[in-house]
């Protein structure tokens, strides 16, 4: 099967978060599954591309309303990602550092699904299935099927892979002609709540819709910022497929940044040694449990919580353990986090910033991290925590509940039901009580390197989905 998946991200090219690692992932399992797999991004001006190699292979326009853009597309020179990535550039939208966050969003990724269209309608061998991933690609599958322009593409059958339902990319309809031309009784099709919606128009378009985890797709059905009985209505053809994580990049034995790396039979030596680097490096007290949180400082994340956390756990728990934080997001989150740093030398530091390298290192040496999402529609973190050892303190929601099982349910990892400071105090000083029982503690940690979550079994379920199709 020829599968081209359209996603705004992926990994190494241009990563925010998750969204990146599963399109940096999923082909590539599914070449090896015997099919030929590839990836439709934009061409970001980022350091990856001035220090990688590409070859154009395409050059077009893209009308936008009344603004036409040259664009071209690009083949990355990588053999060794086993896949292949296109990457379209488009100077004036996408000449720029940055993935998201500008103003002009919504004309940037718009104009980019019109360019990937009109490239793939001038291919000799169109693709047998186009898999579109979050709201920066919710218009291909409509106009797949209903724009003139793309008529030779309307049976090569689309999927839909909701990853993210906070964001919906809504714009009104005095922007309606930035589509191309199509029949206006199909406006219902781009439509929800008297705004253009490419989330909702993707739902409804897209001929098979998923989400990343089985839980996240019940949970859609009654909270999704007002697109629940859209889901409900659409839910026959739509499934939840957990997330895989790529074994190759996210391994202890074999990844570079660590300051050692472990298997299952050196994981105590080769966490200590990380461990030992972090409280180095962030002058944080080695014979402690450390806790770690790594993401997006946003309110979806809980991460609004976390000052108060810290607050509490260094004032009613003093000196018992240590919290580092890796993230970025709201300001008043990342200044709440940076305030604490005085009061509490010694056993709590944050990072507020992107850093790739740091989040290896951090979840080998940590022994346990924090995850107290609102919503978390399946979250690679917890996975790549038990991968390395590190143990899951997790809010039931979404993935994290699929993935996560409560010791006191003969499970490995620490749940909780509310997104408060008190629940996760809690489970944190559950989790030391855990901590200091050394020999449970440590065949713990064995057992959850054990559990596999790579991309083998789900690339293999979104290939039985394609074959319905
Ligand atoms: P989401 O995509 O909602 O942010 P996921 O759990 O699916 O959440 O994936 C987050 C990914 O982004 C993980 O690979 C995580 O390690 C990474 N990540 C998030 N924030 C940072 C950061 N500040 N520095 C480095 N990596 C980060
Ligand atoms: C989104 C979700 C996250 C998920 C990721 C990859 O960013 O917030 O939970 O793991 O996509 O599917």
């Amino acid at each position: 099967m020829n599968i081209v998946h359209i996603s705004a991200e992926c990994f190494p090219a241009a990563k925010a978060g998750g969204l990146a690692d599963v399109v940096g992932a999923l082909p590539k399992y599914q070449n090896i599954l015997g099919h030929k797999a590839s990836v439709i991004m934009p061409h970001y001006y980022t350091k990856f591309r001035s220090e990688n190699q590409y070859k154009a292979v395409f050059n077009g326009g893209a009308r936008l309303g009344h603004h036409t853009y040259s664009f071209q597309v690009f083949q990355l020179l990588n053999e060794n990602l086993g896949f292949d990535i296109y990457s379209i550039d488009i100077p004036g939208l996408f000449d720029r550092d940055k993935i998201y966050s500008y103003p002009d969003d919504t004309e940037r990724f718009l104009t980019f699904q019109i360019a990937a269209l009109n490239w793939l309608n001038t291919l000799k061998n169109i693709p047998d299935l186009v898999h579109c991933h979050d709201q920066h690609t919710g218009f291909i599958p409509f106009m797949m099927s209903k724009v003139w322009d793309y008529q030779r593409l309307k049976d090569i059958p689309t999927v839909f892979t909701i990853h993210n339902g906070q964001y919906q990319g809504q714009f009104g309809f005095d922007r309606i002609h930035y589509l191309p031309p199509f029949h206006s009784y199909f406006y219902g099709l781009v439509e929800w709540d008297g705004l253009i919606n490419p989330l909702a128009s993707a739902i409804k378009c897209a001929w098979k819709v998923t989400t990343v985890s089985p839980s996240y797709m019940d949970e859609i059905g009654y909270s999704m910022r007002g697109l629940e009985s859209l889901l409900r209505a659409e839910r026959n053809k739509s499934t939840g497929i957990l997330n895989g994580i790529d074994n190759d990049v996210w391994n202890p034995e074999t990844d570079t940044p660590l300051e050692k790396n472990y298997s299952i039979k050196t994981v105590e030596s080769g966490k200590k040694a990380n461990k030992n680097w972090l409280c180095k490096e962030f002058n944080l007290n080695p014979d402690l449990p450390l806790f770690i949180f790594i993401g997006r400082l946003v309110v979806e994340k809980g991460a609004d919580i976390i000052p108060d956390v810290v607050y509490r756990m260094n004032t009613e728990h003093p000196g018992e353990q240590n919290i580092l934080i890796l993230g970025s997001g709201e300001p008043h989150i990342e200044q709440g986090l940076l305030k604490l740093e005085a009061d509490f030398k010694g056993t709590y530091c944050s990072y507020i910033g992107y850093n790739e390298k740091l989040s290896h290192i951090m979840y080998a040496g940590a022994d346990f991290i924090l995850m107290p999402s609102r919503v978390e529609p399946c979250g690679l973190n917890q996975l790549y925590a038990l991968r390395y050892g590190t143990v899951p303190v997790v809010r039931r929601t979404g993935g994290l509940k699929d993935t996560v099982i409560d010791l006191g349910d003969g499970g490995f990892g620490i749940c909780h039901d509310q997104v408060e400071s008190w629940d996760v105090i809690n489970s944190i000083n559950r989790a030391k009580a855990f901590f200091s029982r050394q020999n449970a503690f440590k065949q713990n940690r064995k057992t959850i390197m054990e559990i596999d979550h790579s991309w083998n079994r789900a690339a293999q379920e979104y290939l039985e989905l394609y074959k319905t199709l």
